[in-house]
C-alpha cells in the first residue's frame, strides 16, 4: 500500500506524477487557502505532507495526525514550522536550501538596484504621462558601484549578494551576523564583520537575509532606522517582521532614509497601507526565488525529501535529524 501523503497548495503536474508513483496523493489542485482547522483535517490520516511556506504546522494542526511523519516545506524558510512541536511528535522538517540561494542573490541586488535608482518611482511617472522635459534632477539616485554595502544575516545568500556587490561592483562589503564567516569566506566575499551599529550606521545599502524567529522580530525598527544614513537605502529578501512596517513607512516618508526595496511583508499578502502611500519604496510580491529552473528544483526537492524519508528512510535536507535516532 502507497502511504498516503497531502501536496497543501497546487504545484507542477510533473512534481505531482512523480509522488503518485509512491504515494496515494491528496493535491490541492484547485489551490484553495485553508484555515487552520481545514489544514488539521485534511492532515488526518497522512504520512507525509507536502508544504509551500505558508501552512502553520504546529500542535494544533498534527492534532489529528498521529501518523504524521514528514512535513517537506517548499522553502528555506520555514518560520510556519513549529520545529520543537514537530520534534516532540517525532515528525521530520525539511527545507529547501541551496537550490535558490543563487537565485534569490540575484533578486536582492535587482532590488537594490531598483531601489538606489529609483526605478519603479520613475517607471510610474513615465507611464502617468508626467514625463514632458529633461530636467538636471529628475530621479537622481544614489550610486551602487563603490558605496558601501551592508549586509544583516549572512548565510549562503548573504554571501552571494556579497559577492555580486564586492566583485561585479567593486562594493566595499560590511556585515554582521551571530557568528563570523570563516576567514577564507570573508575572503571570497571581501567581506568585513562589523558590529550591528556600525553595520547601520556605515551601509549605504543595507541588505536584509536573516531567518526569521522570536530573535529577529522587528531587528529594524524606528531606533535602527534613526541610525541609519538618510541617504541610505534598506532591501529585506528575508521576511515580513524582521521589519517594522510602520516604522519603515514613517522614515521613508519623513525622508530619514532615501529608498527600500521589500519583497516580503508583516501580514503579507496583505501590505501595510501606509508602505503603499510612499513612493520610495519598491515592492514585490515575494518572488524572490521565483524563476521557473529554481521554483522547479525547490519542488524537486521537497519531492525528493518525501520520497527519500517514506520510501528509503533518508530524507536530503533534514531540519531536526534527531527523530531519525
Ligand atoms: C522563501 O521565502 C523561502 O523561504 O524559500
Ligand atoms: C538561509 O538559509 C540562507 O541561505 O541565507
Amino acid at each position: 500500500d502507497k502511504p498516503p501523503i497531502l501536496v497543501a497548495r497546487a504545484i507542477f503536474p510533473e512534481i505531482i506524477d512523480q509522488l503518485q508513483q509512491h504515494f496515494e496523493v491528496e493535491h490541492n489542485q484547485a489551490d484553495e487557502l485553508w484555515s487552520k482547522q481545514q489544514l488539521a483535517a485534511k492532515l488526518a490520516g497522512k504520512a507525509g505532507a507536502f508544504t509551500t511556506g505558508g501552512e502553520r504546522i504546529d500542535a494544533e494542526t498534527m492534532a489529528n495526525a498521529p501518523g504524521l511523519k514528514i512535513v517537506a516545506n517548499m522553502a528555506v524558510g520555514y518560520n510556519n514550522f513549529d520545529l520543537p512541536a514537530m520534534t516532540q511528535r517525532r515528525v521530520l522538517g525539511t527545507n529547501t536550501p541551496d537550490v535558490l540561494t543563487e537565485t534569490t542573490a540575484d533578486f536582492g541586488f535587482a532590488l537594490l538596484m531598483a531601489t538606489a535608482r529609483r526605478l519603479t518611482e520613475s517607471e510610474h511617472f513615465l507611464r502617468a504621462g508626467r514625463w514632458t522635459r529633461w530636467s538636471y534632477d529628475m530621479f537622481s539616485g544614489r550610486d551602487v558601484h563603490g558605496a558601501t554595502l551592508g549586509i544583516l544575516g549572512m548565510g549562503r545568500i548573504g554571501q552571494g549578494i556579497a559577492r555580486r556587490g564586492a566583485h561585479g561592483f567593486g562594493m566595499k562589503v560590511i556585515y554582521h551576523n551571530r557568528s563570523r564567516l570563516a576567514p577564507q569566506l570573508e575572503a571570497e566575499c571581501k567581506a568585513r564583520y562589523v558590529g550591528k551599529e556600525e553595520l547601520l550606521k556605515t551601509a549605504d545599502h543595507l541588505v536584509l537575509v536573516l531567518p526569521y524567529s522570536a530573535e529577529s522580530h522587528h531587528v529594524i525598527g524606528a531606533a535602527e532606522l534613526a541610525l541609519m544614513k538618510p541617504t541610505a537605502t534598506l532591501v529585506n529578501v528575508a521576511r515580513g517582521g524582521i521589519v517594522d512596517d510602520v516604522a519603515l513607512a514613517a522614515a521613508l516618508r519623513e525622508g530619514r532614509i532615501a529608498g527600500a526595496g521589500l519583497d516580503v511583508f508583516e501580514g503579507e499578502p496583505q501590505v501595510h497601507p501606509d508602505l503603499l502611500k510612499v513612493p520610495n519604496v519598491v515592492l514585490s510580491p515575494h518572488i524572490a526565488s521565483a524563476t521557473v529552473p529554481t521554483r522547479m528544483a525547490m519542488a524537486q526537492l521537497a519531492a525528493d525529501n518525501l520520497i527519500g524519508f517514506l520510501v528509503h528512510g533518508k530524507p536530503l535536507t533534514p531540519l531536526n535529524p534527531e527523530v531519525l535516532n
